[in-house]
C-alpha cells in the first residue's frame, strides 16, 4: 500500500536516505526500529512531502512522489510528528479538528471520524474543552494520536509516541491503538522507535533504518538502540 522504489530523500542538498526499496502492506503494523539520526523522523516526512525524493514513493496505487504536501493528508493518511505541534491557544478538540478542516473533509465523516477518535480515547473528549497548552506531555500524546486519527482512513504514522511516556500512560497509549486495531482492521500503521522492546509484540512486519538505508528485520536483531 505504501511503497519505495529506489527512492533518495535529501533535506535541502544534503542526502540523508539513500536506496529505499521496501513496501508497507495493507492492514499491517509495522515497527520502523533505528538508532538516533538514523533517518525515521526522514522517512516519515518523506511521506508527508517535506524532503526532496528521487525515485519513487507510492501509495494505494498513486505515485506520490511530486504531489505537494497539501493535498497529501486527504488521500488518507494521519501523521502524529515526535514534537506533538498542538496549538496551545486551542482547545483539545479544536486540535483535533483541525487537520480535518485543513483537508475539507465534510461535515459528516468528521463527525464520523471524530466519534472513531473518541471511542478508541474516551479521555479526548472529556479534555475536549481544554487548551491544549494546559494538558502534560504525556495527554499531549495522545491528543496528537487522535488528531492522527482523524485523517488517517488508511495509513497513520507515528512517530517515536511511547518516548517520554510515564509506563501507565504508555500502557494506555499501547490499549489505544489495539483497540484501533480490533475496531478499524484495514488501517496500515507505521511506528516507529529507537528501542525495539517497547514494539515488542505489536508488530507484524519489522524495518531497520541504518544511516539512511532501510532493511528488512526483526525486532530480535537488535537489544537496546537508544
Ligand atoms: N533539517 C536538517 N538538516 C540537515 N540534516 C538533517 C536535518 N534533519 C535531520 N538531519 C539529519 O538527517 C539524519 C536523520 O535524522 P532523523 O531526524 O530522520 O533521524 P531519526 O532516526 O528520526 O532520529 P531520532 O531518533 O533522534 O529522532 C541525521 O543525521 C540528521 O542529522
Ligand atoms: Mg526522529
Amino acid at each position: 500500500m505504501l511503497s519505495f522504489h529506489n527512492a533518495n530523500a535529501s533535506i535541502g542538498n544534503i542526502p540523508i536516505l539513500r536506496g529505499l526499496d521496501f513496501t508497507v502492506p495493507a492492514s499491517g503494523t509495522v515497527a520502523l526500529i533505528g538508532r538516533n539520526g538514523a533517518g525515521k523522523t526522514t522517512l516519515l516526512r518523506s511521506v508527508m512531502g517535506f524532503t526532496n525524493v528521487t525515485g519513487e514513493i507510492r501509495f494505494d496505487g498513486q505515485d506520490i512522489t511530486d504531489m505537494t504536501p497539501a493535498k497529501r493528508p486527504a488521500l488518507g493518511i494521519g501523521y502524529a510528528p515526535e514534537d506533538r505541534r498542538l496549538f496551545s491557544a486551542f482547545t483539545v478538540e479544536e486540535n483535533i479538528l483541525l487537520p480535518a478542516q485543513v483537508a475539507k473533509l465534510d461535515a459528516k465523516t468528521t463527525q464520523t471520524r471524530l466519534e472513531r477518535v473518541h471511542h478508541i480515547l474516551p479521555e479526548l473528549k472529556e479534555m475536549a474543552d481544554r487548551p491544549a497548552g494546559n494538558v502534560s506531555g504525556g495527554q499531549g500524546k495522545m491528543v496528537a494520536l487522535g488528531r492522527a486519527l482523524m485523517l488517517g482512513a488508511k495509513l497513520i504514522m507515528l512517530d517515536e509516541p511511547f518516548q517520554g511516556l510515564a509506563p501507565a500512560l504508555a500502557k494506555r497509549y499501547a490499549d489505544a491503538l489495539r483497540d484501533l486495531r480490533d475496531t478499524d482492521a484495514n488501517v496500515t500503521l507505521i511506528i516507529t522507535e529507537s528501542n525495539p522492546s517497547l514494539l515488542r509484540g505489536f508488530a507484524s512486519l519489522t524495518f531497520v533504518i541504518e544511516r539512511g538505508a532501510v532493511a528488512e528485520g526483526s525486532l530480535d536483531d537488535k537489544k537496546e538502540t537508544a
